[in-house]
């Protein structure tokens, strides 16, 4: 007889009913470990597909490919139990056509088992929106700064502040609220333009970079844990410096070796004294 419990975890409708609630606590996770060690806080993983830049070391996420998102995402499942996860579609992965949309939404959902997938845009993808929502897809959309379209935004740069800016984005937020999307993260927009929309929509807005007047934030965690030291955004706190004591901890192992004093067994962890 199997004693395994089992853990219900968070769902798309759990997360769409906390709009105006609780604030929706969201970090990115791209590997087994790292979700394991976020999931009892947060009630949502995202797999983003700013793993391009943090794990691979690429200078935007365009490079970003299917099958790299479903291994991750494969690794986050299998390191989570509770947390709604939910699945980057990268670029040029949806932005064709609704059907090309869907045949790679539905494979990473198979492939993966996540509850949802993520696409960036607004009113030009709320048809898709709708396509995949009709069929069976949980859809995250992506407003205000979207790192896809960086070459043609003019670079990484606060969205909003010019009226005719802050009205396309009130415009694409209402599109992917009306099309069904569960929630839509909203990036690099001003303050006032970000309450507005949470005041305005029917969907929890989870921001980044875009104000505490959100239902729910976002960040990628290499950025709060110091584990990412290429660019630290403005707006993040960085809660540990994670990547100084790897460092430390690396320095005192060569040492340990030049040194030939490098620890027998005893000093090993798990081994029992
Ligand atoms: O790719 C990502 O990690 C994201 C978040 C920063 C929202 O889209």
């Amino acid at each position: 007889m199997s004693t395994q419990v089992t853990t219900k975890r968070i769902s798309t409708r759990d997360i769409r009913a906390r709009k105006g609630g609780e604030p929706v606590v969201c970090l990115t996770a791209y590997t087994a470990p790292m979700a394991g060690f976020l999931d009892p806080h947060v009630d949502l993983l995202l797999v983003g597909d700013s793993l391009g830049m943090v794990l691979y070391g690429m200078d935007t996420t365009l490079g970003v490919t299917l099958d790299m998102m479903i291994e991750h995402g494969k690794a986050v499942m299998r390191g989570s139990r509770r947390a709604c996860v939910v699945v980057d579609m990268p670029f040029g992965s949806y932005q064709e056509s609704k059907e090309q949309a869907f045949r790679n939404a539905a494979r990473i959902m198979r492939e993966t088992g996540c509850a949802a997938v993520k696409l960036e845009g607004g009113v030009e993808m709320a048809e898709t929106i709708r396509f995949l929502v009709e069929r069976g897809i949980p859809v995250m959309a992506h407003v205000g700064l979207r790192p896809q379209a960086v070459h043609t935004a003019g670079g990484f740069r606060a969205h909003g502040r010019a009226e005719e800016e802050a009205a396309q984005i009130r415009a694409d937020s209402l599109a992917v609220a009306e099309a069904g999307a569960f929630s839509v993260v909203v990036e690099g927009t001003v303050e006032p333009l970000a309450r507005a929309l949470t005041a305005e929509i029917s969907i929890p807005t989870i921001g980044i970079g875009a104000s505490p007047a959100c239902d729910g934030q976002v960040l990628v965690s290499e950025d709060i844990l110091g584990l990412f030291a290429e660019f630290q955004p403005k707006f993040v706190k960085r809660y540990a410096n994670l990547g100084e004591l790897v460092s430390q901890a690396a320095a005192s192992y060569a040492e340990e070796v030049r040194a030939r004093s490098f620890p027998g067994p005893e000093h090993c962890f798990g081994v029992k004294k």
